[in-house]
């Protein structure tokens, strides 16, 4: 496989200005991210995710420490032209329609005629908005134009795309067409590294994930990983033909039951009180309609990594 992003002991220091001191943005940060893979990187505000970014897209130079895109230190040209980069804060020229927008992109990378046209067409194809290409820009709304930035973003037909919170301020129907625009580039074999807050999306998108805080790398692993970690926490059960008289007898047994019209459902505690359960229907003729682990979410291990954090801080 290959290696796509190296960091390595990543250190940045930001001047507070006189007499005030410096601040650590990152702290030795070193990861990898490999061809292909989906990579998120999750933090809380100010967790220094962004400045990780700008030193891969080479904007910003680190204190001490090495970056590699492609098996290249950042910063070189020839990088650039592999990267395709969604800043936090894009600027639009909302005086352009979406097809003037990306066109003018390309020509930044010096392509022209057939080419740059048909990319074009494909870009507003892939972020839906073929449609709306002679829009101008003002008249977009945020999902549309968040789409026409990643657009703008993949326009070199870059092999590594970096997305600072390409999901930041959107509903679900916009969050839900911005995780299928990255899978979509998965699919087309790019590398993506995405920063978020929003740890659903994470969730359902990312081989990988790592969990930044102030500055330094908390946890990294697959997602089922890291949830994998914290063995389930209770079995939720749905049973059929459970009598009035019989609900007491699951009551006992579980933490919680939601009886509904035909069924009841039973948060049990763990596997030993599932055997109970499925003997006791076994005895009572209950039928089991479904049986689904709860794990813990990686909202759970985010907030748990982050709060042992503070104490070793304190
Ligand atoms: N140019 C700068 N000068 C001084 N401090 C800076 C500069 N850029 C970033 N910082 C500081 O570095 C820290 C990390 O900032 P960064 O923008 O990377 O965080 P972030 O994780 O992207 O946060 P957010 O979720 O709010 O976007 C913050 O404390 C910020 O104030
Ligand atoms: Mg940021």
């Amino acid at each position: 496989m290959q290696v796509v992003v190296q960091t390595e002991n990543l250190r940045m220091e930001f001047s507070l200005g006189l007499g005030r001191g410096r601040m650590v943005a990152l702290d030795d940060l070193t990861l990898q991210v490999e061809s292909g893979e989906v990579f998120g990187v999750l933090g809380p505000n100010g967790s220094g995710k962004t400045t990780a970014m700008k030193v891969l897209t080479g904007l910003c130079a680190p204190t001490s420490g090495s970056a590699w895109v492609l098996g290249q230190p950042v910063g070189n040209v020839s990088v650039k032209n592999e990267i395709g980069f969604l800043p936090e804060h894009p600027y639009f020229y909302e005086y352009l329609t979406a097809e003037e927008f990306l066109r003018f992109y390309a020509r930044l990378f010096r392509r022209g005629g057939l080419v740059l046209s048909k990319r074009v067409d494909e870009l507003l194809e892939l972020v839906g908005l073929t449609r709306q290409r002679r829009t101008r820009l003002q008249h977009f709304s945020k999902g549309m134009l968040q789409r026409i930035g990643i657009a703008q973003a993949l326009i070199n037909d870059p092999r590594l795309v970096l997305l600072d919170e390409p999901m930041s301020g959107l509903d679900p129907v916009g969050r839900r067409e911005v995780r299928d625009i990255i899978l979509q580039l998965r699919d087309q074999g790019k590398t993506v590294f995405f920063n978020s807050h929003i740890l659903p999306d994470v969730e359902m998108i990312c081989d990988r994930v790592a969990i930044l805080m102030e500055g330094r790398l908390l946890a990294m692993g697959p997602v089922r990983e890291l949830v994998g970690s914290i063995s389930v926490r209770s079995v939720e059960v749905e049973l059929e033909s459970v009598s009035s008289t019989e609900i007491a007898v699951v009551e006992r047994m579980a933490e919680k039951v939601v009886v509904m019209k035909n069924y009841l459902i039973a948060v049990l505690p763990d596997m030993a009180s599932v055997d109970e359960i499925l003997r006791l229907a076994n005895v009572h003729g209950w039928r089991l309609r479904a049986m689904t682990p709860r794990r813990a979410s990686l909202e759970e291990i985010f907030l748990q990594e982050v709060s042992k954090h503070h104490h070793e801080i304190r």
